[in-house]
C-alpha cells in the first residue's frame, strides 16, 4: 500500500443526501478532505470532469472459481474485473471445489485477496460441502469475520434443516443467503419452463421452483425471526411475495442480477448456451416486475452472479453446459443504460446498500472526511462496445458481447490506490 495522495478533481460526488460538484483529497486509505481545489497538488490527480463520484460498489454475488476452477478465473483475475466494473468489494461465493465451508478454506480464500486490487469477502456455505445434509461449522466462520452464508448454485431443499440453520444465523447475528430453487420441482431443467422451452424442446423449470423456495423461507423467516436475503430473484410472484413480506415486517432483502432485467427466455432461440443461467431468463413480464422491484424498493440490491466458465466447459449443447454469465465488467453500464432510475438509486442498488447487507462497516455512500477511499469514478456519457476477449475474465462467456452500452467506469479507488486509471489497470 503507498501512502500517496490522490486528487480526484472535476466531478460531480453523489451521496445518499444528494449530488454536488467538489473535489476530493485521499491519503492513507482515507478521504482526508473534500471541497473546491482540495485535489489539486496531489501525487497522482484523477481527471474527474464530466464523471459521477460515488463510494465503490460492492457485489453481493461473485463467483471467483478458486480454489478448483482457475482455469475459468481466481481471485487475482476476478478482481481486476471487478476493479475495471467500479467494484471495491466483492462477496465470493463458496461454491468452490472444494467449497468454502471450514474456517481453513475461509483463511485461504482471505490470504489470495490480499495481493488483490478489491476487497474480496468470503461467504461461507451454509451446509457441509453444499451437500444439504449437515450444516458447516458457521460460528467458526463468523470468527474469521464471515457475514454471509449460503449455499449458492443449490438451495438449502431440507426445511427442517434450514429452520435449524436459521436460527443458528440468527444467535450468530450472521446473514443466511438462499438461492431460491427446488430441486425436485426444477427437474434439472436448462431453461425457464414456458412458450420458449416448449418450441425449442429443452426440458425447463418452472418459475414456481424458484417461488415455492420464497414462499418458505418467508415463513421460516417469520418462524425464527432470522434475516434471509434473497439472491437473484428472477420471477414476478417472487418479487410480488418479497413486496409483500416486507410490508408485514418480516426480515427478507433481496438482490437482483443484471441479467434478469435486461434479458429474457426468448434468447435461448439460438440454442447459444452463453444465455444458460440458473436461475434462467425469464419472460417479459418477469423482467418488467423485477425493474418495478428495483425501482419501488422491494428488491434491495443489483448483483452480478459473475460466473466465469471456459469455453471448453461452456461451448457444449444447451442442456449440458453448466448455466453462468459473466458481469463484473459489464453491470454498471447496464443498470444505467437500461433502468430508468435516477443515479442515487443505481449507487444505493449498487454500493450503499449491498454494503450494509454484507456488513461492510463506514461504507454508507457518504463521502466525508474520514471516510474509506473505496470510490468509482464514471463517466455516464461514455459508450463503448463489449468485448468478452478485452475484459479481465479468463473466461469469455459474456451475454453481451457486441452491445454497445453507455457509462464506463474512468478511475476506481480501491483502499486508497488507484487501481483503475483512466479505464486501464492501475500501477
Ligand atoms: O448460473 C449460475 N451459475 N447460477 C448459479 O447459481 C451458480 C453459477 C455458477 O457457479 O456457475
Amino acid at each position: 500500500m503507498t501512502s500517496m495522495t490522490i486528487g480526484i478533481r472535476g466531478g460531480e460526488l453523489v451521496e445518499p443526501g444528494g449530488r454536488r460538484h467538489a473535489e476530493l483529497l485521499i491519503s492513507e486509505g482515507r478521504i482526508v478532505d473534500v471541497g473546491e481545489g482540495v485535489g489539486e497538488g496531489a501525487d497522482l490527480v484523477l481527471d474527474a470532469s464530466g464523471c459521477l463520484v460515488a463510494s465503490g460498489l460492492v457485489d453481493l454475488h461473485t463467483h471467483m472459481r478458486e480454489p478448483g476452477r482457475e482455469d475459468a478465473e481466481t481471485v487475482h483475475t476476478a478482481a481486476l474485473g471487478a476493479a475495471r466494473g467500479g467494484f471495491t468489494t466483492v462477496c465470493a461465493m463458496p461454491n468452490t471445489t472444494p467449497a468454502i465451508d471450514s474456517p481453513s478454506l475461509v483463511r485461504d480464500i482471505l490470504r489470495l485477496a490480499e495481493s488483490v486490487p478489491c476487497r474480496v469477502l468470503p461467504v461461507g456455505a451454509i451446509t457441509k460441502g453444499r451437500a444439504g445434509r449437515e450444516l458447516a461449522p458457521m460460528g467458526e466462520m463468523a470468527e474469521l469475520g464471515v457475514t454471509m452464508f449460503t449455499d449458492d448454485g443449490t438451495g438449502v431443499a431440507d426445511n427442517a434443516l434450514m429452520r435449524r440453520a436459521m436460527e443458528y444465523a440468527s444467535g450468530l447475528g450472521v446473514t443466511l443467503a438462499q438461492h431460491c430453487e427446488d430441486p425436485a420441482l426444477a427437474g434439472g431443467g436448462a431453461m425457464h419452463e414456458g412458450e420458449w422451452s416448449a418450441r425449442l424442446g429443452i426440458p425447463g423449470q418452472p418459475a414456481e421452483a424458484e417461488e415455492l423456495m420464497v414462499m418458505r423461507d418467508i415463513a421460516l423467516s417469520r418462524l425464527t425471526g432470522a434475516r434471509i436475503h434473497f439472491q437473484h430473484l428472477s420471477t414476478a410472484g417472487s418479487v410480488d411475495m418479497v413486496r409483500r413480506a416486507r410490508r408485514a415486517g418480516v426480515a427478507v432483502t433481496a438482490e437482483a442480477t443484471t441479467h434478469h432485467f435486461t434479458l429474457t427466455h426468448a434468447e435461448c432461440r439460438t440454442f447459444d448456451p452463453v444465455f444458460k443461467v440458473h436461475p434462467p431468463l425469464r419472460t417479459s413480464e418477469d423482467v418488467a416486475a423485477v425493474r418495478a422491484g428495483l425501482a419501488d424498493g422491494t428488491i434491495d440490491a443489483i448483483a452480478t452472479d459473475h460466473a466465469p466458465h471456459t469455453p471448453e466447459t461452456k461451448d457444449l449443447p444447451f442442456d449440458q453446459a453448466p448455466p453462468g454469465m459473466l458481469g463484473l465488467e459489464t453491470a454498471l453500464a447496464l443498470a444505467l443504460t437500461e433502468l430508468d432510475l435516477p443515479v442515487e438509486r443505481v449507487f444505493d442498488l449498487m454500493s450503499w446498500t449491498p454494503a450494509r447487507i454484507a456488513g461492510l462497516a463506514g461504507h454508507d455512500g457518504s463521502l466525508r472526511v474520514g471516510a474509506p477511499a473505496d470510490i468509482c469514478v464514471v463517466d455516464p456519457g461514455q459508450s463503448w462496445t463489449v468485448s468478452g476477449r478485452a475484459m479481465a475474465s479468463r473466461s469469455r462467456n459474456t451475454p453481451y458481447e457486441g452491445r454497445t452500452l453507455t457509462g464506463r467506469v474512468r478511475h476506481t479507488v480501491y483502499a486508497g490506490r488507484a487501481v483503475v486509471v483512466d479505464g486501464g489497470d492501475g500501477p
